[in-house]
């Protein structure tokens, strides 16, 4: 495959509103990205996504879009953005923004025209039908609530939206809809940005008459729907196309297969893509599942379009503590979840605060809460008479809100993240985990992250490489090797609690083996890996002979 600078960048997500506060107001914002991008520098990763800025409402933190072209004042101004596009890109730092043109909020001056009247010329910019025997069009379920459909009283018609009742889904049908996005794209790829994050962006094609959908609970008739690569293909080919960028599509729903067309190299529509097999579909660890994914994934994809390697993000309750040990082996494990992802075949995206080993939170109350997506679930349950409290706590292990705590920088109050009151409580175990700890710790989860990514920029095996797994079925040992142009890299992860004996049949010439990086710092390259116990949590990478 041809090389890319894109294939070669290692992401990091800043989820600004909890990055760091400037101004005091409790509020991540612009400025304190820029006060803090020598931080990011300093981990050595090339990209940098922002999760969305514009001015907003602010019902689903900023994926309810009023006004594409302005910035919301929590998080600054235009200028401020402006300068930390120039900031990043003075230190090698590419920004790619988050594109969210599958809905708008509903007090964006398009849908407040289209609702206005039946016969507005922006009527038909978002999606709006009769009643149907006096109530919804369908039965189709939301994201966030229990219909796709909200009646507009004034006009006496449902309109449609995948998420919140406040995030109303535009027309794609409608050109002037299509033509206004893409203006509006150019605008900022005009700034000088270097990309897209593109939300839910497979979701822009609606199925044709909105069918009832036998089961409304598993919401997959949302996504993937015919008409939908007829969109990316024009948005490539009058916008995209024209500027050398990364595009990393959102794209829940998706087999290896169906994936493909949106990222093989010869469609041209998206570089590359975040599937959910994992995120959405694998709520606990599970070693034998997570290699199958892989493996399929990369079977379909090898040659032909490029992968993307996540294990949380803003939406995603955190890593160490969903899939790893975020107790007795914080370190080790987040270290080997980190090793895993940075050396599977994909980009690989960092989620802020993961270098750091953060973890999951448990606030006591549902007041203590800001998801929309947890609070209307929490409403919805409570509605059909189920018990509050058990309600509460079987929506705490996924509550969005688990990652969207402040980043911890210091020991000090509010963790060093604002001078005023947080927006969202920070996680009360600040003072054992934060940043000024792990800057001054010589075996830190941040120094390991540093030394991962450094060796991506020296090793093209570790993006450009070949993948073989050794390990299929076992359940706690994940074992393999990538391999490009005479160097092979043997990857071992003991992916649990256990001491695990490594059984695994592969030739190595011992004294040929070179150690690459350990999680364990008294690993060397002189030992022998034949039957060696792997201890919890342990993570190596080798070099070894072809
Ligand atoms: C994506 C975003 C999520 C948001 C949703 C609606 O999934 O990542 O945070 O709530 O889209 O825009």
């Amino acid at each position: 495959m041809k090389r890319t600078w894109w294939k070669e960048a290692v992401v990091y997500q800043v989820y600004w509103r909890s990055f760091y506060d400037s101004s005091g107001d409790g509020v991540g914002d612009l400025r304190g990205v820029i006060e803090k991008l020598d931080y990011i520098e300093k981990l050595g990763v090339n990209v940098v996504w922002l999760n969305p800025f514009y001015e907003s409402p602010d019902r689903d933190n900023g994926y309810d879009i009023s006004d594409y072209y302005s910035v919301m004042e929590k998080a600054g101004t235009m200028e401020d953005f402006e300068e930390l596009l120039d900031e990043a890109h003075k230190r090698g730092l590419k920004v790619i923004l988050d594109l969210v043109v599958n809905h708008t909020s509903d007090q964006h001056e398009w849908f407040l025209e289209s609702k206005s009247s039946i016969d507005n010329p922006k009527r038909d910019w978002y999606i709006w039908r009769d009643p149907v025997n006096g109530s919804e069009p369908n039965n189709w379920r939301s994201y966030f609530t229990p219909s796709t459909w909200e009646y507009d009283v004034g006009t006496g018609q449902y309109y449609f939206h995948s998420f919140a009742v406040e995030q109303p889904d535009l027309n794609w049908e409608n050109e002037e809809v299509r033509e206004a996005i893409y203006d509006m794209m150019r605008f900022w790829l005009d700034k000088g940005i270097d990309g897209f994050r593109m939300d839910v962006i497979n979701l822009l094609a609606k199925i044709d008459g909105f069918p009832n959908a036998e089961n409304p609970e598993y919401t997959d008739y949302l996504a993937n729907n015919p008409g939908i690569h007829d969109y990316l293909k024009e948005m490539n080919e009058k916008v995209l196309r024209h500027y050398d960028i990364l595009t990393v599509g959102e794209i829940p729903f998706v087999t290896p297969e169906e994936g493909l067309k949106y990222v093989a190299e010869d469609r041209n529509e998206l570089k590359t893509l975040f599937h959910f097999e994992v995120a959405d579909d694998m709520p606990s660890w599970d070693m034998v599942r997570y290699k199958e994914i892989q493996e399929k994934w990369h079977k379909a994809f090898y040659g032909k379009g490029w992968n993307s390697q996540f294990l949380n993000n803003h939406d995603h309750t955190r890593q160490v503590s969903r899939y790893g040990n975020d107790n007795r082996y914080r370190k080790e494990s987040s270290k080997l979840l980190a090793t895993m992802i940075h050396t599977l075949p994909g980009i690989p995206y960092v989620f802020q605060g993961e270098e750091i080993g953060m973890t999951g939170v448990r606030f006591d109350t549902i007041e203590d809460y800001n998801d929309i997506a947890m609070k209307n679930k929490y409403r919805e349950e409570v509605e059909k008479g189920r018990n509050p409290v058990e309600v509460f706590e079987s929506l705490l292990p996924l509550s969005r809100d688990n990652s969207r705590t402040p980043i911890q920088w210091d020991e000090t109050e509010q963790a060093g993240f604002t001078e005023g009151e947080p927006w969202i409580n920070v996680n009360p175990n600040y003072k054992m985990i934060n940043v000024k700890r792990e800057l001054s710790e010589e075996d830190s989860i941040f120094s390991y992250y540093k030394d991962l990514i450094a060796l991506r920029k020296e090793h093209p095996v570790m993006i450009y490489g070949d993948y073989t797994d050794l390990s299929k079925g076992q359940e706690k040992l994940y074992v393999y090797t990538r391999q490009f142009e005479g160097t092979r890299w043997l990857i071992i992860l003991n992916c649990s609690d256990d001491h695990t004996i490594f059984d695994i049949d592969v030739t190595i010439d011992e004294s040929n083996e070179r150690l690459i990086l350990a999680n364990y710092n008294d690993v060397s390259d002189k030992d022998v890996l034949k039957n060696t116990s792997l201890r919890p949590h342990e993570a190596r990478i080798y070099e070894i002979a072809l």
